[in-house]
């Protein structure tokens, strides 16, 4: 506060985001938001304008938070609350120096993310749209005995890589089919994968035993290209490979190597380098490869919630006191 008057201070939001957010930020009366009103990216430039000597900056996963929009943000700086659960976008270290708090949205995300990660391993494993464009096409003769067979999970091993917050609901949610197995890698074993079963095994093990691998880690320095030729080549060439964590830990050249060499049976990926995938990657002329645009978290409730956490992370970034979500780092 300036000689007893209480100064607004000043947010900058990069994307048009839920008016259940906006409706919070407007009500509370201690910031005065200026917003990217778009569903598009902002560009870089007006990014760097618009954080100019802001107090606050709610960003997506698509905009890149470095030591330059830091630089251009200035010492006002106090929070920055991002709209995902994900902070590989955010150049923490950065962030640490300059004591910027940082909010995120864990858990509100869990639920949805979980139930996409299994329709898209159904949906690759049964081959769904393949199936589709025949029906549209008139590929659709007859029933054939040998046409469209693809992979179920009733009594299969499921291996996934991450057992966090997200990976144990998608364990959750697989268990039920008949999984017989339930193989699990991460840093460090975890007591609440008992309930699923979950076995904790070298990765190597964990590639070659699986019928299923799902990826559900956080993008790291140690998990980018984790997934590359050595790894596809110890996969069972039944096998199916699902990623919804980030496009970087997958090789994509490697990956396309593996599908269209017959070294695994498909993948199904929610998450790629870049994103948008250009339309004339070579990933997207494979039959036996689903991709999916980033749609994770995409249930109208959840991208509703996700805007309210964030934004109460923010106010409480602005005011100092306790987040909702904060990131420990
Ligand atoms: P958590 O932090 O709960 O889980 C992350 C997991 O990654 C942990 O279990 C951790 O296990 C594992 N991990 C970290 N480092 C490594 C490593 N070096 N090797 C193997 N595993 C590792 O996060 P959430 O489950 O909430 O989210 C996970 C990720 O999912 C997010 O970071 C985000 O990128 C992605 N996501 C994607 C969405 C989409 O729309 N597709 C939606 C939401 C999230 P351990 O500690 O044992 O290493
Ligand atoms: C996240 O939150 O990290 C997802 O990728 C989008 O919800």
């Amino acid at each position: 506060s300036i000689g007893g008057r209480t100064e607004i201070m000043k947010v900058f939001i990069t994307r048009r985001i839920p008016q259940e957010g906006m409706k919070i930020l407007s009500q509370a009366g201690v910031c005065k938001v200026s917003l990217w009103d778009s569903d598009e990216p902002v560009p870089r430039a007006e990014l760097l304008k618009g954080v100019e000597g802001a107090h606050g900056l709610l960003c997506l996963l698509s905009d890149k938070i470095d030591t330059e929009v830091l630089d251009a943000a200035g010492p006002n700086l106090k929070v920055i609350s991002t709209l995902s659960v994900g902070f590989d976008h955010m150049a923490m270290d950065e962030i640490k120096k300059r004591g910027v708090r940082v909010g995120y949205t864990p858990d509100v995300l869990t639920d949805a993310t979980a139930e996409l990660t299994v329709a898209l391993l159904l949906a690759t494993a049964r081959r769904l749209p393949e199936g589709v464009v025949e029906v549209k096409n008139g590929g659709w003769s007859t029933w054939k005995p040998l046409w469209l067979c693809g992979y179920g999970l009733s009594g299969s091993t499921v291996g996934v890589i991450g057992l966090g917050r997200i990976g144990m609901a998608i364990a959750r949610r697989l268990k039920p089919f008949g999984v017989k197995r339930l193989l699990y890698f991460g840093r460090t074993a975890k007591s609440y994968a008992a309930e699923v079963e979950g076995e904790y095994v070298p990765l190597d093990t964990l590639v070659s035993e699986s019928d299923f691998v799902v990826v559900s880690c956080a993008l790291t320095p140690e998990t980018q290209g984790l997934c590359n030729k050595d790894f596809f080549s110890k996969m069972k060439n039944t096998a199916v490979f699902i990623n919804t964590s980030r496009g970087a830990v997958v090789n994509q050249e490697d990956l396309y190597q593996a599908l269209s060499s017959g070294q695994i049976a498909c993948a199904g990926l929610d998450v790629t380098t870049p994103e948008p995938l250009p339309t004339d990657h070579p990933l997207l002329t494979l039959k036996n490869c689903v991709v999916l645009p980033h749609i994770g978290s995409a249930t109208y409730s959840t991208r509703g919630i996700m805007a309210e956490l964030s934004a109460n992370n923010l106010l409480a970034g602005l005011q100092g006191t306790d987040m909702p979500s904060e990131l420990k780092f």
